[in-house]
């Protein structure tokens, strides 16, 4: 097989895994992903990052068609989280490199992941650059885009961010870069990324985005650990889109979700969603037995509504919608307008935590609950597409404000 060519003396040496629908143990991931580690070659050749420990054999397999690994002078290693540092241990064993270049904090996070002990581990900050011969790589410290640790690398010769988990996205295909892909496909999976992984860290993104603005930072291709390579009108569209992310300003959808046990819940997030399509407002429902948070969680990265729905069960909501709401929380969506709704026997505890759950999360709510004893009435289905026609209208005035 030949090498896998990026750029001039750029190669990929990572891992395809269209088999990896599981992302990390949290999130879905249908398309697949990639973990893809890189190579300059070089006065000084570099190895930047590798890929999870069971995708090894691969790595290995794509490094030794591309070059001799004892011909490795220098690692970087972006981040430690083990989709990119598993491989670690097995490549410094295979490459025995001069130096393994990591972050401050990677360098502690390092030792709380390994025994580095005889490790030729160098922390470098941003603005600390290292010269290869032809190519420099310059540092750039990206704390939080994911973790603590997180770097990235520019090599202004080439006009390259090497972005590490930053601009990634979870799609294993035989194609190496975005603009040999459906637009359509390659877009939504960089925004299921984001929406899932990056989302809560949207200040640091905003900061990051400024940071590589800074003169002499040219840049015309990003090559991330998963995904696709971006090139071309893909390296600024890219930069925009994470602006548009981070920003978070409202959209014009909405999205109905609920659980539902004897159908009654269902019957009222029905009616809400013919209230939001009556005031002009595209709605998806989403019956969350059926959708993973993850995959929710994206369509809420389109919507400027949310509204919930849950039976009263056991005094709270169901365990899914509680799953799901847990979910949304710790990804810190803003700028959302939120409903509450739902179906009760004697109790009714079910309505009232979600409009805690909404508050918790800063969502205006400008429409008191529905809730329903055992079945809705006409009259209650009323109130339900009414919560709908406000949703929207309310929906229409934040637009107009934030225009
Ligand atoms: Fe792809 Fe935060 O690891």
């Amino acid at each position: 097989m030949l090498p896998v060519k990026i750029s001039d003396d750029f190669f990929w040496v990572g891992s395809v895994n269209f088999d990896c629908v599981d992302f990390h143990g949290y999130s879905r991931s249908p398309r697949g992903t990639t973990h893809n580690a890189y190579v300059l070659k070089d006065k000084k050749n570099v190895l930047f990052d590798t890929v999870k420990q069971e995708h090894m054999p691969d790595m290995v397999h794509y490094l030794k068609n591309t070059i001799n690994p004892e011909d490795i002078d220098y690692f970087v290693i972006h981040h430690t989280e083990l989709d990119h540092s598993g491989g670690l241990e097995e490549m410094l064993r295979l490459c025995r490199p001069e130096k393994v270049f990591c972050s401050p904090m990677g360098y502690k996070s390092l030792e709380k992941h390994f025994d580095v002990s005889g490790w030729p581990l160098q922390a470098v900050k941003t603005g600390e650059s290292i010269n290869c011969g032809k190519n420099t790589i310059r540092f750039i410290e990206a704390p939080m885009l994911h973790w603590p640790d997180s770097m990235v690398s520019h090599i202004p010769e080439k006009k390259l961010l090497i972005s590490n988990d930053i601009f990634g996205q979870n799609y294993a295909t035989m194609e190496r870069f975005a603009d040999q892909v459906s637009p359509e496909i390659w877009e939504h999976t960089l925004r299921e990324y984001y929406h899932n992984i990056i989302l809560p860290y949207s200040g640091q993104v905003l900061k990051f985005l400024d940071a590589i603005r800074a003169p002499g930072m040219d840049i015309a291709m990003i090559a991330p650990d998963h995904g696709l390579v971006m090139r071309g009108e893909h390296a600024p569209r890219v930069l925009d889109l994470y602006r548009q992310y981070a920003e978070q300003k409202p959209k014009r959808r909405g999205l109905v979700v609920y659980d539902t046990m004897w159908h009654s819940t269902e019957k009222m997030a029905a009616c809400i969603a013919a209230g939001l399509c009556e005031s002009g407002v595209p709605s998806r429902i989403m019956p969350v037995k059926n959708f993973h948070p993850s995959l929710i969680m994206t369509e809420l990265s389109q919507c400027g509504i949310l509204a919930v729905g849950s039976p009263t069960h056991n005094n709270t909501v169901l365990q899914a919608v509680a799953g799901l709401l847990t979910y949304i929380k710790g990804l810190r969506p803003k700028n959302r307008l939120g409903a509450a709704f739902g179906s009760f026997g004697w109790s009714g505890e079910g309505a009232k935590d979600i409009v805690a759950w909404l508050e918790s999360m800063k969502f205006e709510q400008p429409v008191p609950a529905v809730s329903c004893q055992y079945r809705p009435s006409a009259d209650i289905l009323e109130q339900c597409r009414g919560m709908g026609q406000a949703l929207g209208r309310r929906l229409d005035e934040v637009l107009a404000g934030s225009d």
